[in-house]
């Protein structure tokens, strides 16, 4: 089966980033490159595009798309490291940073690492990165204390029944370890009031959506990562330049939204949204992926004050 990510808020991120001719942009999080194609278009002959992904099977899935086109620079890297990754290319400012946070469907449909309690028999692992770097969810799940799950189901999750699901899943594993996405979704299940599993009015989203989006954050250090790539963008960016970022939950909406009321009361430059910008009814229905999402941007003063 051939999966395809499509792009969301495509017109809206062109808009607010305004790709010129000549001009050098980095797609932070290339996925199938669905945004960095359109970008491209309207670089001209002059301008580059560095993508960059943690996921190698992403950066080998948009070199099928625009792998052909000599203005890209493919980076299997972070985007937490961007100021690293241009300073190696000899390449100071660049005139765009587009970030669309979190997963993307490659990854979930049938990309065998667990990230969806629908695919039940995957192994749990949710790491971006396929090098084995970092700590897996399996780990996260079967090591950690139960006050430390329930802090990130908690947190990164905002789930309410945190402290049950945390226990049962300590009581589980004593038996044989949890090693499926399946076997996961299970635990949650058996852990949280049955009121709440047949409540079909307030069930809106499935009842393991929460602990899975915790475990995701937790384990690529999704909000670590994010901070960090936004206090070193004003750094990157050539006077005049923009940064826009997708987000697909409050508790990132909330960072991208609070750094750039920093930097517009620090002078640096003028939040683009004054409202965060979010998919309209037709994409949704066209694309149910895209209902969460929030597009907030930033532009950097034409002239840098000393
Ligand atoms: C929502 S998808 C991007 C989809 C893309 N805009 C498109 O149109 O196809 C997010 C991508 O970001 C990658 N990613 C997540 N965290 C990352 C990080 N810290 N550094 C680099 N890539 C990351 C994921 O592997 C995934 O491929």
């Amino acid at each position: 089966m051939s999966v395809h990510h499509i792009p969301v808020l495509l017109n809206e991120v062109l808009r607010v980033l305004e790709p010129k001719e000549n001009e050098i942009f980095i797609d932070g999080t290339l996925g199938g490159g669905g945004h960095a194609e359109k970008i491209l278009e309207r670089l001209g002959a002059g301008g580059k595009l560095i993508g960059i992904d943690a996921d190698e099977s992403a950066i080998k899935k948009a070199e099928e798309k625009i792998g052909g086109d000599k203005r890209v620079i493919f980076v299997h890297g972070n985007y937490a490291d961007i100021p690293k990754i241009i300073a190696d290319m000899k390449i100071e400012r660049v005139d765009g940073i587009f970030l669309d946070l979190g997963f993307s469907s490659l990854q979930i449909d049938g990309g065998g690492r667990g990230f969806s309690f629908t695919a039940s028999d995957e192994p749990l692992d949710m790491r971006y990165g396929k090098s084995g770097s970092g700590i897996s969810a399996r780990s996260i799940i079967n090591s950690w204390n139960k006050d430390e799950l329930a802090r990130i189901f908690r947190k990164l999750g905002e789930e309410r029944y945190a402290g049950r699901i945390a226990r049962r899943i300590v009581e589980i594993r004593k038996r044989a370890p949890i090693e499926t996405a399946g076997a996961l979704a299970d635990a949650v299940l058996s852990a949280i009031p049955r009121s709440r599993k047949l409540n079909k009015r307030v069930r809106t989203i499935h009842p393991a959506t929460r602990v899975f989006q915790a475990v995701r954050i937790a384990v690529n250090r999704e909000l670590e990562n994010l901070e960090t790539a936004l206090l070193s963008a004003p750094d990157c960016l050539a006077p005049g330049g923009r940064l826009a970022v997708i987000s697909f939950h409050s508790l990132e909406d909330r960072i991208v939204k609070n750094h750039f009321r920093m930097l517009a009361s620090d002078g640096i430059g003028e939040i683009l949204t004054k409202k965060p910008v979010m998919p309209s009814f037709e994409e949704i229905k066209a694309n149910s992926r895209s209902r969460p999402a929030k597009l907030r941007a930033f532009r950097v003063n034409n002239i840098f004050k000393i």
